[in-house]
């Protein structure tokens, strides 16, 4: 039971895509923060006012909390304990072994946080961790702490995030559920409070007519939501997008068969945008880890895994379009539009682009890139980018949309057309107007767009 606590600060272990969104909202929202980061680069940076990654609206936020002094950043973790009585855990858990996280981050944050407890405190799960970490995170702080603290001066509690790149800061400030998973009542109630502003919506800038709902559970529930939340959102985005091929068999477009099957309350219009398919650090990731969990308990996976292979088949067949119009692929001249997994982030995790730049590359093809964040895809250092628009599409036989930033959606497409080599625009996010294209002289392709697939109906690599 966590009791007596000296202070009401807040600590953040991981200062990264969601460790540092929850410092600086934490800080808005009235508390004082201080942010754990231990790559001495990262924590530069980060010491000087600015985040070392794109997220709309945070340096502002870094800012702000700076200024109001209730935010800080060190690699001190002694120090960090002694300030706070509460610690959101945010290191990364990238994929590791057959599926399952890699969580050395977790372990070695746990040993820190473990050698550094004088005092009682709350640590919050924000990691994305297998089902039933909470009870090993415990054992391994359990296994350092300090000889004269007692065993239970802390208590774990999940708290799924479910933050998205690009929007994170209002997607904190403004989320639609909470979820505490923890059996110490004391402790859920800690972490209650910590975001009773953002509950309560009572912040500036809060909107109190739309308040969050609070979700008390048990740990292992709760670290289950979060993987069921993001493998829902990936097995919507599969079934659209194969529909979409069906789509292209049968000459219907599935813009228009999305649109109506989302005005049905009980599918909702969101996340069934076709084209080339999830990417990011989180859906394959989560999806992958939470089919190891279930086949480490004797279970196929069917949904999950067919999600998966879904997915990747988009990528595949973003390639054998390009094969079909291109022939041959060996030579042509390609330019990619977006190389972020999404708009609004300079995240490239397990972005669609390297996979389509690589296999596009193997195969002969001429292949440059640009997008207004990436300057370069830290996974495939060979592919050339271009510093802007309009020099990527010169000379080019084919443009290719991966991310639908605003400025590639608007494209001015008769000047496009002045300076490519060939008339091909595949559209693997289905954010162009198809007319607007085609008045320009150009050929139009999207992603279940009424245009039958090319041959081999189940293709992949
Ligand atoms: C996701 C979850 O949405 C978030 O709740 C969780 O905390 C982390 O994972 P994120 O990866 O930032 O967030 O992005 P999201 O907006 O969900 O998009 C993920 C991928 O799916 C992107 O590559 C996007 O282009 C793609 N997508 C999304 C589609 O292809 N179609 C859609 O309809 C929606």
């Amino acid at each position: 039971m966590v009791s007596g606590a000296r202070n009401t600060g807040i600590a953040v272990v991981g200062s990264g895509y969601v460790g540092t969104v929850v410092a600086a909202c934490m800080a808005a929202v009235g508390h004082t923060v201080v942010a754990v980061e231990i790559n001495a680069e990262k924590l530069a940076k980060l010491q000087s006012g600015s985040s070392y990654f794109f997220e709309p609206g945070l340096d502002s936020r870094l800012r702000a909390g700076f200024e109001s002094g209730r935010l800080s950043f060190t690699d001190d973790f002694e120090a960090a304990m002694a300030q706070s009585d509460v610690v959101f855990l945010c290191v990364d858990t990238p994929p590791g072994e057959n599926g399952h996280p890699d969580v050395t981050s977790v372990t070695a944050a746990a040993l820190s946080m473990g050698r550094a407890m004088h005092s009682p405190h709350v640590i919050v799960t924000k990691s994305t961790v297998p089902v039933g970490s909470g009870n090993w995170l415990t054992s391994t702080i359990e296994s350092v702490l300090p000889d004269d603290v007692e065993q239970d001066v802390f208590s774990v509690v999940s708290n799924p995030e479910f933050l998205r790149e690009g929007t994170a800061v209002e997607d904190f400030l403004h989320p639609e559920r909470i979820v505490l998973g923890g059996t110490d009542e004391d402790a859920v109630r800690r972490v209650a409070a910590a975001y009773g502003p953002i509950l309560d919506q009572t912040f500036p800038g809060g909107s109190p007519e739309s308040r969050p709902t609070l979700l008390t559970t048990d740990r292992s529930t709760a670290e289950t939501i979060k993987y069921a939340a993001n493998a829902f959102l990936a097995t919507k985005i599969s079934f659209i997008n194969e529909i979409a091929e069906i789509c292209e068999w049968v000459d219907a477009d599935v813009e228009e068969v999305a649109h109506a099957i989302g005005l049905d309350s009980r599918i909702s219009a969101k996340f069934l945008q076709a084209g080339v398919g999830w990417g990011g650090s989180c859906f394959g990731k989560d999806v992958e880890a939470l089919a190891a969990t279930a086949r480490a308990h004797g279970q196929e996976p069917h949904i999950l895994e067919a999600a998966l292979r879904v997915n990747q088949h988009q990528r595949y067949r973003l390639v054998r379009k390009l094969q079909q119009h291109l022939r041959p692929l060996r030579g042509s001249r390609i330019a990619l539009l977006g190389l972020a997994f999404k708009p609004n982030t300079d995240d490239t995790r397990d972005a669609p682009a390297i996979t389509i730049a690589r296999a596009l590359l193997e195969r002969g093809a001429i292949v440059r890139g640009y997008d207004p964040m990436v300057k370069e895809l830290p996974d495939l250092p060979d592919l050339q980018t271009a510093t802007d628009l309009y020099s990527l599409v010169e000379h080019a036989d084919a443009i290719v949309l991966l991310t639908e930033w605003q400025e590639l959606v608007d494209l001015d497409f008769v000047e496009v057309a002045s300076r490519m080599r060939g008339n091909l625009v595949i559209d693997g996010r289905n954010s162009f107007d198809p007319a607007r294209v085609r008045a320009a002289g150009l050929v139009y392709e999207g992603m279940g767009r009424g245009v039958a697939p090319p041959n081999g109906r189940n293709g992949t690599w």
